[in-house]
């Protein structure tokens, strides 16, 4: 109602999975502007990736650094980091715009939120983007949606 009075520009969803998303396309009359979900390297979530991508909806990753845990010490981004002269957690949020995947990164530490902006002086390569994906093992950090 509001999105129709032009008092909302944009709305979007959370934790939706294909199902909610088909649901909310079937009954609903407006197709979500985004879709929030948890998402790194470790739960890449590609089939839902794929699925916004052919309706339109922006993907955006909550936990984008999969919290500050395994993905920012993997020994394969931590590769790839040191051959950048980069940062891991640069690096996955590399591996996020060069998926167009919206990333929201959260830090309290200021030299960490510096470090967050700076990850558009570099290009991951096709072989840098290929190695990450493939460490997805679909590791959740919050509840799986699915669930109570
Ligand atoms: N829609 C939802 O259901 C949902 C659920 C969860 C979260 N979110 C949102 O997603 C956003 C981010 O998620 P999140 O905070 O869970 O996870 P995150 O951004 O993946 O990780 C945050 C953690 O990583 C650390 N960190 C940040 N930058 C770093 C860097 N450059 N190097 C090393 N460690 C770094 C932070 O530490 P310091 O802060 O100590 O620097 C913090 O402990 C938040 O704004 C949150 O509101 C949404």
């Amino acid at each position: 109602h509001l999105y129709s009075e032009g008092k909302t520009r944009a709305i979007g969803v959370s934790n939706f999975h294909i199902p909610h998303l088909e649901r909310i396309l079937a009954e609903g009359s407006i197709v979500p502007a985004v879709n929030q979900i948890e998402l790194h390297p470790f739960l890449s979530q590609e089939a839902i990736r794929d699925f916004c991508r052919k309706h339109g909806i922006v993907v955006e990753a909550w936990s984008p650094l999969m919290k500050g845990r395994d993905a920012l010490t993997h020994p394969v981004i931590v590769d790839i980091a040191d051959r950048h002269q980069k940062t891991p957690a640069q690096v996955v949020l590399r591996w996020h715009l060069q998926h167009d995947i919206v990333a929201i990164p959260k830090s309290v530490t200021p030299s960490r939120i510096r470090e967050n902006l700076d990850v558009f002086d570099f290009t991951l390569s096709d072989a840098d983007m290929q190695a990450i994906d493939q460490l997805n093992a679909n590791v959740r950090t919050g509840s799986n949606p699915d669930h109570k």
